[in-house]
């Protein structure tokens, strides 16, 4: 969006908020937590958190982006110019950056598998040697770097042409595919012998596994899935128009997005189960188990790459989110060109991307940081995809709440949508459900 354009009509920016929501968040991340922290409680967790917390959160940053159709430093100055308050959004500039250089190495991933499943490296290739060329994969370096710099250069090549609506088109097309291929692999999944046990992780709680950090990465995970917490949301605001209903776009937003995890996880958990695998793989889980129910059915070569190929092209409607909050940053605050601004951002994210890579292979001190004991990759993913995402929907809660005024918010939510039923419950979210709950459990998390 090079100019200040504005979406053509509402379906241009329910594609294109859609398209930055739906990505690996939903199909690699929202799997391996939920497989980590004991499957249905965390799922429960992660949907409570979606409907009391990320839906206001979404409306709040959509009305806040069209209300001063600025970048999420300018949109904070806009009300309040002098004063802490723009720090929240240049923590989401930072955390766009931060975010983008771990998830453009697991996008490039799906790079990888696409042509791994060309090739036929994962024919016939069982539960037991699935996990060893993963490791194998992620452990070479140069592929690795070539495939993070690569899913880097064509997200700033869209940045930098302002073409975005390009690729959010190209997902009107492309993501219905890539849904009814999931509606294909659920039912082969389901369908599998010793499907059941997984479908009980998946869907019976078992509530005393919830911790303080299982409780802040499932909302870290809500608000990582819908785009929250780091402007995001304010930046694809500003390009709506007036007349459009703020509601019930992020209401088409919000059910797209966690109807695409929701289905992720009756893929992959019935699938673990069948095939004896645990659903504690980690990181490379998706990577583990995808290639084995490719193999288990008819033109499984096809249908892997389609997946692959499709998985990459929502992975990048999400990169280019996530690079257009620091470029609109730069070029509207610091006065700098498109070109200049996309090739800063993505060239940091680059090389604070190595590290990650490092996580994977043999450098002992990436893969194990002193003190605390995760690697180089874990620890960006939990200080910035579950911590600075909770902190920056907290604060952004509380400004719309209580500096711009909830009354003030509802006045420009209620341009394009008149009836806007929910108000009363919309505010009581943002004034004090979401404050209380992210500080209540930051509180615990730091305290416990
Ligand atoms: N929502 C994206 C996903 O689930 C990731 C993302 C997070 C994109 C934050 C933009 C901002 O894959």
């Amino acid at each position: 969006m090079a100019s200040r354009g504005k979406w053509s009509s509402s379906i241009g920016f329910i594609l294109a908020a859609a398209g930055s929501a739906i990505g690996i968040g939903n199909i690699w991340r929202f799997p391996y937590m939920t497989g980590k922290y004991g499957g249905a409680a965390f799922l429960f967790v992660y949907l409570a958190a979606v409907v009391l917390l990320g839906m206001p959160v979404l409306i709040a940053e959509i009305a806040m982006g069209r209300a001063t159709g600025k970048n999420p430093v300018g949109a904070f100055k806009e009300f309040r110019p002098r004063g802490p308050w723009k720090l929240v959004g240049y923590l989401g500039v930072l955390a766009g950056v931060m975010i983008l250089s771990y998830y453009s190495l697991i996008s490039g991933w799906t790079l990888g598998y696409f042509f791994k499943t060309l090739s036929g490296a994962l024919k016939n290739a069982g539960t037991a040697v699935t996990p060893g060329i993963f490791t194998a994969f992620a452990q070479n370096f140069w592929l690795q770097a070539f495939l993070l710099a690569a899913f880097l250069f064509i997200t700033g090549y869209i940045v930098a042409r302002g073409i975005a609506n390009g690729i959010e088109k190209a997902c009107k097309l492309l993501m219905p595919v890539l849904f009814v291929i999931m509606l294909i692999l659920l039912v082969r999944s389901l369908t599998l012998p010793g499907a059941g046990k997984g479908l009980e992780f998946y869907l019976k709680p078992d509530f005393s596994q919830l911790t303080p950090r299982v409780i802040i990465d499932a909302l870290g995970q809500a608000f990582f899935s819908l785009s929250l917490g780091m402007g995001a949301m304010i930046t694809y605001g500003s390009y709506l128009k007036k007349e459009e209903s703020i509601p019930a776009g992020a209401a088409w937003v919000a059910f797209l997005d966690t109807i695409t995890a929701v289905m992720a996880g009756f893929i992959i958990f019935p699938a673990l189960a069948a095939f004896g695998m645990s659903p504690e793989g980690g990181h490379p889980l998706v990577f583990h188990i995808l290639p084995v129910i490719f193999d288990q059915m008819p033109f499984g070569t096809l249908f892997g790459m389609l997946f692959f190929l499709l998985l990459g092209v929502a992975a990048l409607a999400s990169t280019v989110s996530l690079l257009e909050v620091a470029a609109a940053y730069l070029i509207d605050e610091r006065k700098w060109s498109r070109k200049k601004s996309v090739l800063t951002a993505s060239g940091l994210s680059f090389l604070i991307g190595v590290p990650s890579i490092l996580s994977f292979g043999n450098v002992d001190f990436f893969r194990r940081l002193p003190l605390v004991h995760i690697s180089f990759f874990e620890m960006m993913d939990f200080v910035w995809g579950s911590l600075a995402l909770s902190v920056g929907a907290l604060f952004i809660a509380i400004f719309v709440g209580y500096v711009w005024k909830s009354s003030s918010a509802l006045k420009e939510i209620r341009q394009g949508a008149k009836r806007f039923r929910y108000a009363w419950i919309w505010s009581f979210s943002v004034k004090y459900l979401c404050p209380l709950l992210i500080a209540a459990t930051l509180f615990i998390l730091f305290i416990g």
